[in-house]
């Protein structure tokens, strides 16, 4: 990545970096998961520097929430991705960061918006990570800029109390009913019909992933950056969208994330997805982390994070294709299905809304 902040401006920061092969799917659109990262290191970068503009023990800027994010354009493998990021509120404990990601063809020099995030920071001391500091305030161009901060800020709070809640009472979902051949267990090469291992079900495209978390992976503190948990979860809700409409996939959206444990160097991962409403054009696929400490051990497991996160099927041109609809078996998963389609409509309203304002 290269970076440019232009002097005595610590509260924005800009990087770009040329989109390879191992960020893009096996046709080229760079993967959710790669932005969402980028995004988050940027936003890592400016709101840790931001933090340490005071005297006091240093610290690293923790990602504790990112709001619901749009994936607006694809952007494809050659292309160079400008990802900005600034400080635009700041509590007394907490920094929302909001980032802009732009693709350049730099063959054309044609640019297009592919992303818009709002994140939150929360500054972690070095010396003790439970320790949370008090954040420098930051200079508003405008007192109505402030007051439009305060008011994110008051919402997003009051939101995640429901989520808190709900974060307990995450379930993640049982093994794959389907076996894998050539791993000891004869598999049929058709699911079996009526099983839960029928094409098209929850249980036929369900899908995990496992991860030790590793040096790379980590901040200064050794605990693991959210934008690496991010990328391996879109990561499995790919594969989860994949299976269940075998075509080229992209991510569309992500709803909000809070992340309300850290995850510690040395921990596996275990990243769980399970597709629960599909729309004409649409998949939802809820995704859960699960957290095993192999040192602490009498922590026990943990779920560190859950999200939905919204896919996409394209044809060769890239454009939307109709998706096999969700077979649901039981009450579960029928309830989860009603409350997919229920985020589904809510969501599309609120996209109309801002598409009318807009015009
Ligand atoms: N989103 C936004 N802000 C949050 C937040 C969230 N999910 N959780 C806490 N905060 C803010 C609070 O608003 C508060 O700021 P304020 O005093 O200005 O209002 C500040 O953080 C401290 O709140 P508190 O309730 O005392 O914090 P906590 O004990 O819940 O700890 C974290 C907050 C973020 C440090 C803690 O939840 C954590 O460690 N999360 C994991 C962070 C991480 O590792 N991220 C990467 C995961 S892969």
């Amino acid at each position: 990545m290269s970076e440019s902040s232009s002097p005595g401006a610590p509260c924005c920061l800009q990087v770009c970096r040329l989109m390879r092969p191992e960020d893009t799917n096996i046709v080229g659109n760079v993967h959710g998961g790669t932005i969402l990262k980028m995004i988050e290191e940027a936003g890592c970068i400016v709101s840790t520097r931001h933090c340490n503009t005071q005297d006091g023990d240093h610290c690293v800027a923790a990602l504790a929430r990112v709001e619901k994010t749009e994936f607006l354009s694809p952007m494809f493998i050659g292309e160079v991705a400008h990802v900005s990021a600034e400080i635009t509120y700041t509590s007394q404990r907490s920094v929302e960061v909001q980032a802009h990601v732009v693709a350049e063809n730099i063959l054309t020099g044609a640019k297009k918006l592919t992303n818009k995030a709002a994140l939150w920071y929360v500054p972690c001391s070095l010396k003790n990570v439970e320790e949370i500091k008090d954040v420098p305030p930051i200079t508003y161009a405008s007192p109505e800029l402030e007051e439009e901060g305060r008011k994110r800020y008051e919402t997003q709070k009051a939101l995640r109390q429901s989520s808190n809640e709900r974060s307990d009472e995450v379930v993640a979902p049982p093994p794959n009913p389907v076996p894998l051949s050539g791993c000891g267990t004869p598999r049929s090469p058709v699911p079996l019909a009526g099983s839960s291992a029928e094409k098209h079900t929850v249980g036929f495209s369900q899908s995990s992933l496992i991860h030790l978390v590793g040096p790379s992976d980590c901040t200064m503190n050794d605990f693991v950056h959210g934008g690496v948990t991010m990328k391996l979860m879109d990561e499995v809700a790919g594969i989860v969208a994949a299976r269940h409409c075998n075509t080229n996939i992209v991510t569309a959206c992500v709803d909000a994330i809070n992340f309300h444990r850290k995850i510690k160097k040395g921990s596996v991962v275990k990243v769980q997805g399970r597709m629960t409403f599909t729309s004409n054009r649409s998949m939802e696929i809820e995704v859960i982390v699960e957290v095993e400490p192999l040192v602490e051990v009498d922590k026990g497991k943990y779920c560190a994070v859950s999200a939905f996160f919204t896919f996409i099927s394209l044809d060769k041109k890239n454009r939307p294709l109709p998706v096999p609809l969700l077979k649901v078996e039981g009450e579960d998963e029928e309830r989860r299905f009603r409350e997919g389609n229920a985020r589904y409509l809510h969501n599309k309203e609120k996209r109309l809304a801002e598409r009318e304002r807009q015009q």
